[in-house]
Order: C-alpha cells, then sequence, then structure tokens
C-alpha cells in the first residue's frame, strides 16, 4: 500500500461510456435493515475497506471523464456518514442525487434529490430498520430548511412483511413537506426463501394493483406511474427483464461498489452480485423499459434519483 496521500487510478472498467452511474461512498451504516442488499454474502461491503476522500474525488474525476458519466447517485451503506466528502464530488456530476436513510438529517442540496428511505409506519417501518428510526426520520423531514431548492422524496420498499402496511402509510405521511412518495419492490437474491419475497410474482401482482389505486387517488404525491406498474405485472415482467437480466436498463448504469485496499469493485447490477432477476422489483427497471417503450431514449437510468 502507498502512503496515505498518495493518487491511485481507478479500476479498469473497459472503455464503454456509462452516462449513469452509483457510487458506494462508504460500506459503513448506522443500521441493519432487514432487506438490505448491500450486506449480502457476494458483494463487497467491508466496512473497513475504506478510500480516502482524495482518492475517492480523483477516482471519481478519471471514470466521469473516461465513461462519460453525466448523473451520478450517491449511497452506500449511509452516505451522509462522509457528508463532507458527497457534497464535494457533486461538483464532479451534471446531475446528481443521494439515498439516504434519513437518521443524520436531510442534507440541503439546492437543484439535486435526496431520496429518504423508510418502510412503512413506525411500527412495520421501525421493525425492519430499527427501533426509533421512524420518529428520527419523521423529525428531521420536519426540521428542514423549507423553500431551500432540494427535492426530497420519501421510498418505501415493499416486501411481504410491510406490504399490509402501503395504505396507512400514505395516510400517514400524506401531509409531510416533501415532494413526493417513491415506491418499489424487494429485490431477492436466487435462493431467496424468506419471508420478503411474495409465494409467487401473481401475489405480488395484488400489491401492484393497490398501488395503482393509491396513485389514482393522490396523483401528484405519488411518483410512480401507472404505465411503468403495468409493466410490473406477472404476466409481461420478463418482458423489460429477459431470463438472467439480458434486457435490463438498469444494467447500462455503472455500479461502483467499494472494494479491497481502496479501489471500486463493479458488481452484477446496482443490487450487486447474488439478484434473482425473474423475481426483480426494481421500479427503475420497468420505468426505463417505459421510457424506451415511449421513444425516449435519452433518459438517463435512475435520474428518478432512486434505486
Ligand atoms: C442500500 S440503501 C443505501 C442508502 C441508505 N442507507 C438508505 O437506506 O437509504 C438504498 C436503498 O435501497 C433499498 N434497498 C435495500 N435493500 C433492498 C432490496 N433487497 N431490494 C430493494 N431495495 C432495497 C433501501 O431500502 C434504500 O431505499
Ligand atoms: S440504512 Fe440503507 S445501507 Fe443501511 S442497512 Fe438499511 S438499507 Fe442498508
Ligand atoms: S436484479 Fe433487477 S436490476 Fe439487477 S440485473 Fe436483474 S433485473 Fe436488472
Amino acid at each position: 500500500m502507498g502512503a496515505k496521500n498518495e493518487l491511485k487510478n481507478p479500476t479498469d472498467f473497459g472503455e464503454r461510456s456509462f452516462p449513469a452511474a452509483l457510487v458506494l461512498v462508504t460500506n459503513a451504516c448506522n443500521l441493519d435493515c432487514s432487506h438490505c442488499f448491500v450486506y449480502r454474502d457476494d458483494n463487497p461491503n467491508s466496512p473497513r475497506d475504506k478510500m480516502d476522500d482524495a482518492n475517492m474525488l480523483h477516482q471519481l474525476r478519471q471514470l466521469r471523464d473516461k465513461h462519460g458519466i453525466k448523473s451520478m447517485l450517491f449511497m452506500g451503506g449511509e452516505p451522509m456518514i462522509r457528508k463532507d466528502l458527497v457534497f464535494e464530488a457533486m461538483e464532479l456530476f451534471e446531475q446528481c442525487s443521494i439515498v439516504t436513510n434519513g437518521t443524520y438529517g436531510i442534507p440541503s442540496v439546492p437543484g439535486h434529490l435526496v431520496t429518504v428511505s423508510l418502510d412503512g409506519p413506525e411500527e412495520p417501518n421501525d421493525a425492519i430498520r430499527g427501533e426509533g428510526v421512524f420518529q428520527k426520520v419523521k423529525d428531521a423531514i420536519h426540521d428542514r430548511e423549507l423553500g431551500d431548492g432540494t427535492s426530497v422524496m420519501l421510498q418505501m420498499v415493499l416486501t411481504r412483511q410491510n406490504e399490509a402496511h402501503l395504505e396507512d402509510f400514505v395516510e400517514q405521511v400524506k401531509d409531510w413537506p416533501v415532494t413526493g412518495l417513491a415506491f418499489t419492490f424487494y429485490v431477492p437474491t436466487r435462493n431467496d426463501e424468506s419471508p420478503l419475497f411474495w409465494r409467487d410474482l401473481k401475489e405480488r401482482d395484488r400489491v401492484v394493483e393497490r398501488l395503482m389505486a393509491l396513485k389514482r387517488k393522490h396523483p401528484n404525491l405519488i411518483k410512480s406511474n401507472i404505465e411503468t406498474l403495468e409493466m410490473m405485472m406477472s404476466d409481461i415482467c420478463m418482458e423489460s427483464i429477459g431470463e438472467n437480466g439480458e434486457k435490463c436498463l438498469l444494467r447500462n448504469v455503472l455500479p461502483l461498489y467499494m472494494g479491497d485496499e481502496g479501489s471500486f469493485e463493479r458488481t452484477f447490477c446496482c443490487y450487486g452480485n447474488d439478484v434473482d432477476c425473474e423475481r426483480c422489483g426494481a421500479y427503475m427497471v420497468f420505468n426505463q423499459a417505459h421510457h424506451l417503450a415511449q421513444g425516449d431514449l435519452g433518459h438517463l437510468p435512475i435520474s428518478g434519483g432512486s434505486i
């Protein structure tokens, strides 16, 4: 290993262009959510494998120039553990967003999007995200400086464990000072037999339909769109995915995981290495397919700011 401030060139990810990327600025996190894909066995995720700020900025700049990265999603672990670094790195890209668990407060990033994760009303959320987290995030959302130009979205990941609380969640947060609500569905591993996934995709369809009904009731608050949700239904979802993800447009996003000795590693997709594409519930996969079907080829992946 070199001296602390020696700048290292980034890993070689080939020559292709990636208009969009995401970066795990840290593998550290203060929570331990039951559904989290980051800490699965097959992913580079040791919290010790940190890259110092100078190296991270240097490598992000080089990767930006090599691959033409325009949009960057900052996540982790918990990205606000390195918030000064995130703010500095945001200067490097045209379009930035942050996904955070909200427990360190809501960052003020005028002109950018912050997605704050909450997985249901207080009790079910705290069963997934930890005791006291819902109240902490609620306080942070209400304490933030309104009108600072930051778009703030709440994002709920729907699993079999929390789906019963979907309508109640919307009722509880509908008057909070946020730009809107985003929903996505659980992405399982290949041999995932946890209670987080439904018995089959048809069972998930019923939840997708309930989300569509909520969208009709709250068209401005809920950002998910009906056409995209229709593409998630079990009879046609494979058209957007392909058996091993070969049609998945989210694979055009460069995932920068933090690997050994402070270098970035690229995983199979944004959700890591061990993923079951056939049961993937990532809203962005279907939203990208929807944009493509509309002929909107210029739409940047993950510009919605969430995965
Ligand atoms: C991995 S977290 C990192 C950022 C931050 N720590 C947070 O919780 O928002 C990014 C987002 O991925 C979601 N997520 C985690 N595991 C997931 C899974 N297996 N399927 C779908 N989404 C998942 C989280 O709920 C969160 O909204
Ligand atoms: S807060 Fe985010 S990174 Fe941390 S365990 Fe939960 S989902 Fe994973
Ligand atoms: S798990 Fe989902 S996002 Fe990842 S490659 Fe498969 S379909 Fe795409």
